[in-house]
């Protein structure tokens, strides 16, 4: 099977190819490198330096290369960035995605799988949070997946594609070869870890105020292992159906416990400077992943925080400084 992979140069795309090769996939990753890094791509995927923002282009790979399924990772995705440039995020993301669909209906290419986000559900009102959620954006960029989310409902009644929305909550932990490097890098294993390594003299809690255990908030954390699985079962699965999953550990992890974790596998002080809360963050946001796992099969092989935190340190460990190490 070939698989084109829009984003296979950034952080999830580019473990999911590295498990797609390894299942014996032709892959073909479509990215413009102007969140990833050429070095992220596996040697034995073909690398098309592509925008999505480009529709010619587009219709150009999907031409030349005639994949049987496309997995669309490509997107800005910091919630924060979006609350101050909300044309940029529902302007890009919405767009890039309707040039790739629209594209792929034209090429008749009729299997995909969207990255989607926990960010849909803005204020949840069930904790763990289910499929059957209202879907309520807290952020432009949650409005841009709700968008491409409804845009494949209609392409599906209407064009006949079979798709998997994965809606992801905090992917983390690397693979042995594949780890996170973004820049400006927001999230907060990463940050804890370049305390470890020096890069940073101290990692910031924003709120211990919250009403869970610790005070801190409390967020599912997902090995980019596992959630590279979950695509590769979940097209394995599209003939039967289109289909829409919550994907996370299920448990919950507080800052505090990430950072206590940090501090036991890098036998590293990493202080911590105590911050007021940013607003919009909720107390607590975990996946009901029952769906996948009943239907799927999917088994997380990386629930465990430990193994969460000591796979990104061992690949920080020997990327310093990421892919430009
Ligand atoms: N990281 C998370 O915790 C998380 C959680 C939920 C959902 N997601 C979603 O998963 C996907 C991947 O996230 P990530 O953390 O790997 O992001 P990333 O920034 O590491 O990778 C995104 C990749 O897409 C490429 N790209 C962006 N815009 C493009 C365009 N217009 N044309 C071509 N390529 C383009 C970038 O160069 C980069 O290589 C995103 O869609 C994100 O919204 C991520």
């Amino acid at each position: 099977m070939k698989i084109l992979v829009t984003g296979g140069a950034g952080y999830i795309g580019s473990v999911t190819v590295e498990m797609l090769v390894g299942t014996g996939a032709e892959v073909v990753v479509l990215d413009d490198l102007s969140l990833g890094h050429r070095a992220a791509v596996h040697p034995a995927a073909v690398l098309e330096v592509c925008s999505l923002a480009e529709r010619p282009a587009v219709d150009e790979v999907l031409a030349r290369h005639r994949p049987d399924a496309v997995m669309h990772f490509a997107a800005r995705s910091q919630v924060g960035e979006s609350m101050r440039a909300p044309f940029l995020y529902v302007g890009d993301n919405v767009r890039a995605g309707l040039n790739l669909i629209e594209s792929m209906v034209e090429h008749g290419v009729s299997r995909f799988i969207l990255s989607s986000t926990a960010a849909l559900f803005g204020e949840p009102s069930t904790i763990p949070i289910a499929e059957d959620e209202r879907i309520v954006p807290g952020s432009p960029y949650g409005e841009s997946k709700h968008l491409l989310e409804r845009i494949l409902e209609w392409t599906a009644k209407i064009h006949g594609l079979r798709y998997a929305a994965l809606r992801y909550f905090n992917a983390a932990g690397a693979s042995p070869e594949r780890g996170e490097h973004h820049d400006p890098e927001t999230h907060l294993i990463p940050l804890v870890l370049q305390v470890a390594l020096g890069q940073r003299e101290a990692i910031t809690v924003f709120g211990d105020d919250y009403p869970t255990h610790d005070g801190t908030c409390v967020r599912d954390y997902i090995h980019v292992m596992d959630l590279a699985q979950a695509h590769i079962l979940a097209l394995g699965a599209l003939d039967q159906g289109s289909r829409v999953y919550n994907l996370g550990n299920g448990q919950g992890f507080s800052v505090m416990e990430v950072i206590e974790t940090a501090r036991v596998i890098t036998g590293h002080a990493i202080p911590q400077v105590m911050g007021r809360r940013r607003p919009g963050d909720p107390a607590a946001l975990t996946a009901d992943s029952r769906k996948i796992k009943a239907e799927l099969g999917w088994d997380p092989r990386f629930a465990a925080l430990p193994a969460i935190v000591e796979s990104a340190w061992r690949w920080h460990r020997a990327h310093p400084r990421g892919y430009a190490s």
